[in-house]
């Protein structure tokens, strides 16, 4: 049986990568998070002291990073320069700073290649903003996953709280309401729908619903390819 490529974006919170996740383990595929390589490269520059808005310093960082994902039980494990950095890219402190690094179009170039050298045999479940219009524009399946900002930043408090940091609603709807401002309107692999994309509202779903209905539409593919 073909294994197919499944291209899923979306804006922040959208409940994109907990979908995803369990999509590709239940399909027995690989699963990429594409944000947490531009989530990676921000704290790098943080780290370094690098401002996130010089373009040709944060494209250097980017190049000489070596980044590795790799799935480990429910939970994605990024490797940067060896180490795990899988809890240090996802702080407020990172989601307030990427956006310039996503602009850049430096680093995204970096990035794409990465993910399509990771993504070219095909069997996996990737998610991003530019997945299905920029990384994989023959993705056998593409889903745009939606949700309202109110639902959306219910969501990602929840996620922030379980990890123990304390942050107040308002403060999260507006980080995603400037965040989705920022990823739409970039002129490098903006957040677009693509005409081949079938559009996912999430904010009346639950996470089980969501992935049935995509592996509806995964096992559809599979069966006709
Ligand atoms: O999916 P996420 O929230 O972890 O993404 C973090 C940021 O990275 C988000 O603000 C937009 C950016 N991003 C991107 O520009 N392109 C992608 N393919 C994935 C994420």
């Amino acid at each position: 049986m073909r294994r197919i490529i499944i291209a899923i974006d979306g804006p922040a919170a959208s409940g994109k990568s907990t979908t995803a996740r369990e999509v590709a383990r239940r399909l027995g595929y690989t699963y990429i998070d594409s944000g947490a390589m531009y989530r990676a490269v921000t704290l790098e520059a943080l780290r370094e002291n690098v401002s996130v808005h010089n373009r040709d310093k944060v494209i250097e960082l980017a190049r000489e990073l070596d980044l590795k994902l790799r799935s480990h039980e429910s939970k994605t494990i990024i490797y940067m320069n060896g180490e795990d950095v899988s809890e240090k890219i996802r702080t407020p402190e990172i989601d307030q700073n990427i956006s310039p690094v996503a602009a850049n179009p430096g680093v995204r170039a970096i990035m794409v290649k990465k993910q399509q050298a990771m993504g070219e045999a095909g069997g996996i479940v990737m998610d991003g903003r530019d997945i299905g219009t920029v990384v994989f524009p023959h993705a056998d399946l593409k889903i745009f996953m939606i949700a309202s900002v109110k639902e959306r930043a219910i969501r990602r408090k929840k996620e922030l709280e379980q990890k123990g940091v304390k942050i107040d609603l308002e403060e999260v709807e507006k980080d995603i309401e400037y965040r989705d401002k920022q990823d739409i309107n970039r002129n490098h692999g903006p957040l677009l729908k693509s005409d081949d994309a079938v559009e996912l509202d999430t904010t009346r779903l639950t996470v089980e619903e969501q992935i049935r209905k995509i592996l509806e539409l995964a096992q559809n593919k599979i069966e006709t390819s």
